[in-house]
């Protein structure tokens, strides 16, 4: 079974490509008409949970956009549901859990759940794109971290602050580490099983870890995202995308983990330095770039290009493309990555 294009997992083993891989975070939504679509017939969590809709969802940036990795369509919150707890999606408004976490009471509502009861619907999904794929690219699984998904979990609902989230930790550490400990577990086996299934590699999103101090990152975040790496590190490479967490890429870079995301306000010397010299870097270009005109896409991706150089780096957005980008202008970043002169770089 080898793959045709396997640029992403060269350049997470670190090995000389010929051109750096391109994909995009969130590349499976809202500002492909092709989704808007399949949305307008079937709710948020029937997309999810029928594997043909996922499945044509996630192969639709790779045959409209030419990416070089496919990522599972999905979503983080699903873990949360598997583990007990009721979470809805409302529409223009986001997440909304009903019931959340917020006492030692609450938690004998949630559970460390069998994956194959709860979340066999994504390993289906899984096979059935493997399937479809045809070896044309890699597949990437993925998870939220712990941190981000005690946020959803005790908040309730999207924030700016995650306040409630936080005070949970700082009044109750002792619950906070079990709720953490209980998402880790649950989140080692469902991404083993993804792996099992067939993806080729795994994304840990820690939205929300810049929310916290450095000193708290390495409390409530970082142990758990290790536990996570160390446990899957024999069967797939890791990425892990800790956004704002920019003051801990160094502890971060010790983890295990193949490659690091980048949000775009950390410049490529800067994420460098902080993460040493041997792990791939990914990202990181401001998505809401994306609405300038196209030749400025085109330099301003360019100059990204150059400045973190062909080795060690995988091309992608800082974070997850914006519903209103035309699909011409993700197209032209893509495009730029690959049509790029690498002879020119070192
Ligand atoms: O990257 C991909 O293309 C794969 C699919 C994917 C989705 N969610 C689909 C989705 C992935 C990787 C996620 C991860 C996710 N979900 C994260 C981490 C990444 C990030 O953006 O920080 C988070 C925090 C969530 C939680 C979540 N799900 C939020 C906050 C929202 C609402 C905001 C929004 O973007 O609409 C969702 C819904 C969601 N997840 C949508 C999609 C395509 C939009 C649903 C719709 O079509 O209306």
């Amino acid at each position: 079974m080898n793959l045709k294009n396997d640029l992403l997992l060269k350049a997470l083993r670190g090995e000389d490509i010929e051109r750096v891989p391109v994909w995009m975070m969130r590349q499976a939504g809202r500002y492909l008409p092709e989704y808007i679509k399949i949305r307008e017939k079937y709710s948020f969590f029937e997309r999810c949970q029928t594997p043909e809709l996922a499945a044509e969802i996630t192969i639709q940036p790779i045959d409209i956009i030419g990416v070089d990795a496919a990522i599972l369509f999905s979503d983080i919150l699903v873990v949360p549901q598997a583990m007990g707890l009721e979470v809805q999606l409302i529409e223009s408004k986001g997440p909304y859990l009903p019931n959340p976490i917020k006492t030692k009471k609450d938690f004998e509502r949630i559970r460390v759940p069998e994956i194959d009861e709860t979340l066999f619907y994504v390993m289906d999904a899984i096979k059935l794109i493997k399937e479809r794929l045809d070896n044309r690219v890699p597949l990437i699984g993925f998870a939220g971290a712990p941190w981000t998904i005690l946020c959803y979990m005790v908040q309730g609902k999207g924030s700016k602050t995650f306040d409630e989230a936080k005070a949970f930790c700082y009044q109750e550490p002792v619950l906070a580490n079990q709720l953490l400990q209980m998402i880790t577990d649950t989140t080692i086996a469902y991404l083993k099983a993804q792996i099992e299934a067939g993806v080729d590699t795994v994304q840990i999103f820690d939205s929300w870890g810049g929310l916290l101090s450095k000193a708290d990152f390495e409390l409530f975040s970082l142990p758990y995202i290790e536990q996570i790496v160390t446990a899957i590190k024999s069967k797939a490479p890791t990425i892990v995308f800790a956004k704002g967490a920019w003051s801990s890429l160094d502890t971060l870079s010790k983890t295990g983990a193949a490659a690091l995301g980048l949000d775009w306000c950390i410049t490529a010397p800067m994420a460098r330095q902080f993460a040493g010299s041997n792990i791939t870097l990914q990202g990181n270009f401001d998505p809401a770039k994306l609405l300038s005109p196209i030749p400025t896409i085109v330099k301003e991706t360019e100059t990204m290009l150059k400045a973190f150089g062909k080795r060690n780096y995988i091309a992608n957005l800082g974070h997850g493309i914006l519903p209103n980008v035309p699909v011409d202008h993700a197209k032209a970043f893509v495009n730029t990555v690959k049509n790029f002169d690498y002879s020119k770089l070192a």
